[in-house]
């Protein structure tokens, strides 16, 4: 498959089959997650894999993972996050959603289904699950067997804004 095919075909999937994640197919996307670039290849990104009932439906208390049987909790240590020497920007969000991002592609390539899921409040987040105090839980990634039909590759075409919405020549904005 060639990566636009399988850039395609991803899909959010918010319905889950109650089998377990194959233990080969979660290497490959801890693998994919490692081996993200990252500012400065600062690596700033900690994986928590969120596997065991109760654990689940902790997480299940303050985020909606739609009944995956496993969850990826992906925080950034403040210690380690590069920050932009002049203004002090810190990247840990946007390297944390690199390590996101090759992980669901991952997923998708496994043929397992997965939702980036946002909608949390980290301190509650971060204190139930008794997180180091210099990690920010930025993103979860819920993951599993699909239990619905992927959506359509071809979505795109309509659910994608077209590319002059979106993409623009510098030499438009000259004064
Ligand atoms: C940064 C980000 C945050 C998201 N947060 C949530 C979320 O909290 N809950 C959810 O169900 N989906 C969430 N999604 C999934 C998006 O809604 C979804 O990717 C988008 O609607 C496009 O659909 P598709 O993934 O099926 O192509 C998030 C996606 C991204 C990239």
């Amino acid at each position: 498959m060639t990566f636009i095919d399988l850039a395609k075909k991803r899909c959010s999937v918010r319905s889950f089959k109650k089998d377990p994640v194959d233990p080969k197919l979660l290497s490959v996307i801890l693998e994919a997650g490692r081996i993200a670039p990252t500012a400065a290849n600062s690596q700033s990104q900690r994986v928590v894999i969120i596997e065991d009932k109760e654990d689940l439906l902790k997480l299940s208390e303050v985020a909606q993972i739609y009944g995956a049987p496993m969850a990826l909790l992906i925080c950034a240590d403040q210690d380690a996050t590069w920050k932009r020497s002049f203004d002090n920007f810190d990247t840990g969000p946007i390297d944390t959603a690199v390590v996101m991002t090759h992980m669901m592609l991952a997923a998708a390539d496994g043929g397992l289904g997965a939702v980036w899921v946002d909608y949390f409040k980290p301190d509650k987040l971060k204190a139930l699950f008794n997180l180091p105090s210099s990690w920010h839980p930025f993103h979860v990634l819920a993951i599993g067997v699909p239990n619905v039909p992927l959506k359509s590759p071809d979505r795109h075409s309509t659910m994608r804004l077209p590319l002059d919405k979106t993409v623009f020549r510098a030499k438009n904005f000259r004064k």
